[in-house]
């Protein structure tokens, strides 16, 4: 039998057992600070993906969603309630589904932590109304409970790209300017000197073949005159005059100089004008050319004939000139593009695609209003509307 330990020999056992104790109850207080240290941190990431500027989704190997932050709500029209457990899919043009699906699974085999989407091109969303919209997205993947995730930080760029898109074209159409305003100059004098030779050949002449030449020389020098014109005012070189004008005097000049081109397509002209139209505050040349780029494009949709309508009527403190053509007609998805710079539909060499654009821009200096109405196959109305000249 073992003798009873001494006394002494307890005090120290219950010692040793008390540090082991200490010891114990310390390392405890590691992990529960440990524990709550990563309960904090957990508090504080959540909290920055809550509030993160851009949309952040993560995704499990399934490529279901488990979290979906506030960003994305608004960017996918979608609430996180609808999105949490389901395909990543829906967020997806289906067009890019199959390939997309495939990325995130190659991605998952490598060791790379993260990468930025689509360097190789355009990555799209789609929201939850169907709509497509320009993402820029990167990815990150990370193991728990040793699971796989995917994160994805996504930014709208529609913006953007618009913004870039609207900077190309403002650069494209300065250029433009330049160029004509140097053109305008090189071409005009030589253009004049060979008008004033052909027309004082012209009334040399009596021979009838020498005289017609002389005229095909004199209206096509007057067609180049007219396309510099036109470029000209596109680029704002010269500015506008107004002064009181009634618009009826614009429709008589006009009237004069597509006559023949009229007879010659099988278009019958309606003119219909209210006599007693007050005037206008307008620059003449301007609403003349104005007048005449409406009257081209609808001589140009009617390449087998038909009516052209002129309407002049006054309306409270509005005139209204409208120009009708029986053409072709316009498809709606070509409305909203028709007054922007270099629209067009016809052949290289015959639309630079200026006509509207210088239009719509006239129109607006004066403080005016241009509205078009088009059923495909039945023919186009552009409708003008111009303030009343104030009278003093
Ligand atoms: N009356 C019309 N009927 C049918 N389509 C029209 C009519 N007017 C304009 N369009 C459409 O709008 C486009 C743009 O017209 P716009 O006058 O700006 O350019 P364009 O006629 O093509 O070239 P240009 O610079 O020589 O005028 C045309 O190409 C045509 O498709
Ligand atoms: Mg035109």
């Amino acid at each position: 039998m073992a003798p009873h330990p001494s006394k002494a020999q307890l005090l120290k056992e219950v010692e040793i057992l008390r540090r082991e104790i200490a010891e114990l109850r310390s390392q405890e207080g590691v992990h529960q600070r440990r524990a709550k240290g990563l309960q904090g941190a957990e508090l504080q990431l959540a909290g920055i993906i809550q509030s993160a500027m851009d949309a952040i989704i993560t995704i499990n190997e399934k490529q279901h969603v488990v979290q979906f932050n506030a960003a994305a709500e608004t960017m996918f029209g979608c609430s996180a309630g609808d999105a949490m457990g389901k395909p990543i899919d829906r967020f997806i043009p289906e067009r890019f589904r199959a390939n997309h699906r495939q990325h995130v699974q190659n991605f998952g085999k490598t060791h790379v932590t993260d990468r930025r989407m689509g360097a190789l091109g355009a990555v799209s969303g789609r929201r939850f109304n169907g709509e497509e919209f320009p993402i820029e997205a990167s990815i990150s993947q990370f193991k728990k409970n040793k699971q796989r995730f995917y994160s994805v930080i996504l930014r709208d760029i529609t913006e953007r790209l618009g913004l870039e898109r609207q900077l190309l074209r403002a650069e494209r159409l300065a250029e433009l300017g330049t160029l004509a305003a140097g053109m305008a100059h090189e071409i005009g004098t030589p253009m004049n000197v060979i008008l004033g030779r052909a027309e004082y050949l012209m009334r040399k002449t009596s021979e009838e073949s020498t005289k017609k030449g002389l005229t095909t020389i004199v209206s096509q020098v007057e067609r180049i005159t007219k396309i510099m014109n036109q470029l000209l005012s596109f680029a704002r070189q010269h500015p506008i005059e107004r002064r009181p004008l009634a618009l009826s005097l614009v429709v008589q000049d006009i009237m004069d100089v597509i006559q023949e081109r009229l007879e010659e397509r099988d278009i019958r002209l309606e003119v219909d004008m209210e006599s007693t139209c007050p005037n206008v505050s307008a620059d003449r040349d301007h609403i003349g050319q104005v007048l005449l780029n409406l009257i081209v494009n609808a001589i140009q949709a009617m390449p087998r004939g038909g009516t052209l309508s002129l309407r002049l009527r006054c309306r409270n403190e509005h005139v209204h000139l409208s120009v009708s053509d029986t053409g072709y007609g316009i498809p709606s998805e070509h409305l909203p593009k028709l007054f922007t710079p270099f629209f067009s539909t016809k052949e290289v060499g015959e639309g630079t695609g200026l006509g509207l654009t210088v239009v719509h821009g006239i129109i607006e200096e004066h403080q005016g209003s241009i509205t078009v109405d088009s059923e495909p196959g039945q023919g186009t109305t552009f409708h003008i509307h111009l303030p009343v000249h104030p009278t003093p």
